[in-house]
């Protein structure tokens, strides 16, 4: 049967980005067509300057929130990255098979160090060493697939490489994973920056919609989205990409095709309305479904006690053979 990993990291509170990009077709599809696990991959949070007692808020919120948006456990496995060792034992590993000039090429990377370093801050040597650890993630499960957005492409390139490279110097060990992508949406954009990515722990702005926004704030922010100059409603991303997200928006949350919609709008008006409309429908259960869950804590923390009890036993064979593989003496039994 096909094994699917994908997580999501506990940096901040989730948006329409990752529900739109990856958690809803986990949900929807993902975890009934395979053997599926879903992470709240929350040693990767430790990557930039954090705040501990935020980072626990967030990974419990951010199980809340996946198993409101319908991650099912009877259907799929959720945990917690940092409840399972063989993450950081496997990460390790690649460490010694991944190169610092690979590291070194990374956007997200170059793009996160930039930042750091622009506010005067140091660079940890986990945010280096993150897409390692991702690849330890996935490979450590004999994943198949990978569903998630956009930016992270390369980094499934990454594992793909490291996976290779393992299995030709030192034997068969890990399955090689693919990345899949949301035919729509998989790169939803900031609405007040229209060319970049609206990410949940860059900016606490009226350009990103978060799961839990109030309706009024939902449509507060659509309705001040930045268009284009010009009036025309055309599904262009690079010359209009303030209206094309827009379109991608609506067309994600209807289940049908930007290019096709921008036909059915001659003002910018309309469409925001429209999409703010779809939006709150969108997001109305999953809120919802989060409030009877929060009023359960215990529900929840069962269901990552679960998750972790089945994860560690599915990860433990393949990290086992890769120390082996590598040439590490095993234990002796008894
Ligand atoms: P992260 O927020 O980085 O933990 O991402 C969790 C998942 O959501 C990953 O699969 C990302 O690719 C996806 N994702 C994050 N932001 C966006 C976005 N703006 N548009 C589409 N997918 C996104
Ligand atoms: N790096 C991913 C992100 O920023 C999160 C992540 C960590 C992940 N490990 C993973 C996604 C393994 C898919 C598979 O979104």
């Amino acid at each position: 049967m096909t094994r699917i990993f994908s997580g999501v990291k506990p940096t901040g509170h989730l948006t329409l980005g990752n529900y739109l990009g990856a958690v809803r077709r986990w949900a929807e599809v993902d975890q009934h067509r395979a053997e599926a696990l879903f992470c709240i991959v929350d040693l990767h949070a430790l990557t930039v300057d954090h705040d501990p007692g935020r980072v626990r808020r967030l990974s419990r919120q951010a199980a809340t929130l996946l198993l409101a948006s319908g991650l099912d456990p009877e259907q799929c496995t959720v945990f917690v990255q940092s409840h399972v060792d063989e993450h950081a034992r496997l990460s390790y590993l690649l460490e010694c098979v991944a190169t610092d000039g690979e590291m070194r090429r990374m956007i997200q990377y170059k793009e996160k160090a930039a930042l750091e370093r622009k506010r005067g801050g140091s660079v940890r040597l986990s945010l280096l060493t993150y897409p390692v650890l991702m690849a330890a993630d996935i490979l450590a499960y004999g994943t198949d697939e990978v569903p998630v957005g956009d930016d992270q492409t390369q980094h499934v390139e990454l594992t793909r490489d490291l996976a290779v490279r393992f299995n030709q110097r030192y034997g068969h060990t890990f399955v090689v994973p693919r990345a899949t992508r949301p035919e729509v949406a998989a790169r939803v954009m900031n609405l007040q920056e229209p060319t970049s990515k609206m990410g949940k722990s860059d900016d606490v702005g009226p350009g990103v919609v978060y799961l839990l926004d109030e309706p009024e704030t939902v449509r507060k922010k659509i309705m001040r989205a930045v268009t284009d100059s010009g009036q025309d409603v055309e599904y262009d991303p690079e010359e209009r990409p303030g209206v094309s997200n827009l379109l991608e928006i609506l067309a994600a949350c209807q289940g049908s095709d930007p290019a096709t919609l921008s036909g059915a709008y001659t003002s910018y008006g309309a469409l925001k309305k429209d999409t703010a409309d779809a939006v709150v429908e969108l997001l109305g259960p999953v809120q919802d479904r989060h409030k009877q869950l929060c009023a359960d804590p215990s529900y929840v923390e069962g269901v990552l006690r679960d998750g972790a009890r089945r994860a560690r036993e599915m990860a433990r064979p393949t990290v086992d053979s890769a120390y082996e593989a590598i040439g590490l003496l095993a234990p002796s039994a008894g």
